[in-house]
């Protein structure tokens, strides 16, 4: 088969297009055609050489796709070949097959087309795992997204807002209107204004219960600013560097917490749980309508490094596939 490669790390050229061997299914696995593969922005950190795949993953890139089950490996029960599925991978989803284990398979849910169905899997694990299992987010209290025009940012965004939560939102200020389509009740331009003042400002001084942060280290003392009485800072993200300073009495006097996880490092019963939880509390939502995939545009794999100089730049908005055959 062919896959995306990076034989020497650097920029987005260093992707190609090359013959590799065909994956085995493992006990415990099945093998997917791959239709489409999203682009995620740890996909640009493994081609700079700075986030290597974990031990057992495919050396190729691609952390989600969506496609057809081709072979049923030994073990697997429940799942059938030629049944339609979007699945959750430690890497190797940019590629015309992948193994994956059946833990990590989702249906493609009703009314979400098949190519469209590749931008879920990893957004959907990370924002239901962070917000709802790690920051506890209920009805009516208010979420802050940072990066709302991101992959993350736009399911968030609308997690949210189906929650029943007040969702703010922070984003260079092109992105607002989509944003508030999405369902955000107000857009932070965090290039032009304080987001600590303005989340005070529209709560009327009670602050943000959750944040959902991709910044780290540069964000983490406002973030904790903007944080209401018992609020729940989820880090899951370093943009802004790992390394800061923390007022532990500011935590302290708000009876706040910080919390920061990585879903690729899972390990595979963990990542199975979590497919479960999406698939029992998320996908109904998007089978609704209520949440839907954001797809910033669809370009063919051999187009790959135009994809990831689009995902550099912040151009886009919600999520970019690469599509297969
Ligand atoms: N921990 C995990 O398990 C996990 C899983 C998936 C993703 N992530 C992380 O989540 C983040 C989003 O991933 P993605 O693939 O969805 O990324 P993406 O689509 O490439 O988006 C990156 C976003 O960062 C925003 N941004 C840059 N500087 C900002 C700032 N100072 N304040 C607010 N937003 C800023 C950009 O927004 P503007 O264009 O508005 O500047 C852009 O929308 C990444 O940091 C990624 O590593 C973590």
């Amino acid at each position: 088969m062919r896959a995306i490669t990076v034989p020497q790390p650097g920029g987005p050229d260093a992707l190609a297009w090359v013959e590799v061997p065909d994956p085995e299914p493992g006990p415990g696995e099945v093998v997917v055609d791959v239709r489409a593969s999203g682009v995620n922005r740890a996909d640009l950190l493994q081609r700079q050489g700075h986030y290597p795949p974990p031990p057992g993953a495919p050396d190729h890139p691609g952390l989600e796709c969506s496609g057809v089950i081709s072979v049923i490996g030994p073990e697997v029960t429940g799942w059938a070949v030629g049944q339609q599925v979007c699945a959750l991978l430690a890497g190797g989803g940019y590629a015309e097959r992948v193994a994956v284990p059946a833990g990590q398979l989702l249906p493609v849910p009703a009314g979400v087309d098949l190519v469209d169905a590749a931008a879920l899997p990893e957004v959907a694990c990370t924002v239901w795992s962070n917000v709802v299992r790690e920051g506890r987010l209920r009805s009516g209290e208010t979420l802050l997204v940072h990066g709302g025009g991101s992959g993350i940012g736009t399911f968030a965004v609308q997690l949210g807002v189906a929650l029943g939560a007040t969702v703010l939102a922070t984003a260079r200020s092109a992105k607002h209107p989509r944003l508030r389509e999405l369902g955000a009740a107000h857009v932070i331009d965090y290039r032009e204004q304080d987001f600590v003042e303005e989340v005070r400002r529209v709560t009327d001084g009670h602050g943000a219960d959750v944040v959902l942060d991709i910044m780290g280290a540069s964000y983490l003392g406002r973030n904790v600013a903007a944080l209401a009485t018992g609020g729940r800072l989820v880090v899951i993200g370093l943009q802004g560097g790992r390394k800061a300073e923390l007022d532990l009495g500011a935590l302290l006097t708000k009876r706040a917490s910080v919390t920061a996880t990585t879903l690729r490092a899972r390990p595979l019963a963990e990542k199975a749980e979590i497919v479960r939880g999406v698939r029992d509390e998320v996908w109904p939502l998007v089978e609704a309508g209520e949440v839907r995939p954001v797809v910033d545009r669809r370009l063919p794999i051999t187009e790959a490094p135009q994809a990831h100089r689009l995902v550099e730049s912040n151009d886009h908005v919600g999520k970019v596939l690469l599509t297969i055959g």
